[in-house]
């Protein structure tokens, strides 16, 4: 019940990086994108549609792909890339990046939800090319209420250190920038 969530963004092309199971949380976030639905305690206005979407998704093998009609939206383009090369692209979510930000209209946004080795490398990418980008982490949870500290990060703070914090109630989802995946 506690933390946030992706928020809309005002951005052209909206560009979603998922992984394995980590594309659940997108189906809410484009049909939003899209007008699609509203969200939100009021619900939130959507000022500015994305005119355009990606979605990036991979698994290790194709069986492990899921859900991949739910992206079938008008609007949203699917690219699906396995490591077995059972389905899509051979190779890895930061391999279609890598494609789509090499074309003409590269993504002018990231979201990214999968494994946090994933998650550490499309997070460089995005740096790497200067796109903001959101990684939502998947910490495990013991209390879900913000009392027990086992699910804490390490985010970057604004003089440059990192300190903890609980990605229950502070996240789950973060600038891409200030996450510490690796020491
Ligand atoms: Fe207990 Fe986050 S799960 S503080």
């Amino acid at each position: 019940p506690l933390g946030n969530g992706f928020v809309p963004v005002d951005t052209e092309h909206l560009t979603i990086a998922a992984g394995g199971i980590g594309q659940t949380p997108f189906v809410a976030v484009i049909r939003e994108a899209l007008g699609l639905r509203r969200y939100g305690v009021p619900h939130r206005e959507v000022r500015h549609r994305p005119e355009r979407i990606t979605v990036c998704y991979g698994a290790r093998t194709a069986a492990l792909l899921a859900g991949v009609d739910w992206f079938a939206l008008p609007g949203v383009e699917l690219r699906l890339a396995t490591n077995d090369g059972s389905r899509g692209t051979r190779g890895f979510v930061t391999t279609l990046l890598e494609g789509l930000i090499a074309e003409p209209t590269p993504p002018t946004w990231i979201d990214c939800c999968g494994p946090e080795p994933m998650m550490a490398a499309v997070a460089e990418l995005a740096l790497q090319h200067q796109i903001p980008a959101r990684v939502s982490l998947e910490t495990p949870m013991a209390c879900g209420i913000g009392a027990c500290f086992s699910c804490v990060a390490r985010i970057r703070q604004p003089d440059g250190s990192w300190d903890y914090r609980r990605t229950c109630v502070e996240g789950p989802v973060f600038d891409a920038a200030d996450v510490v995946f690796h020491e």
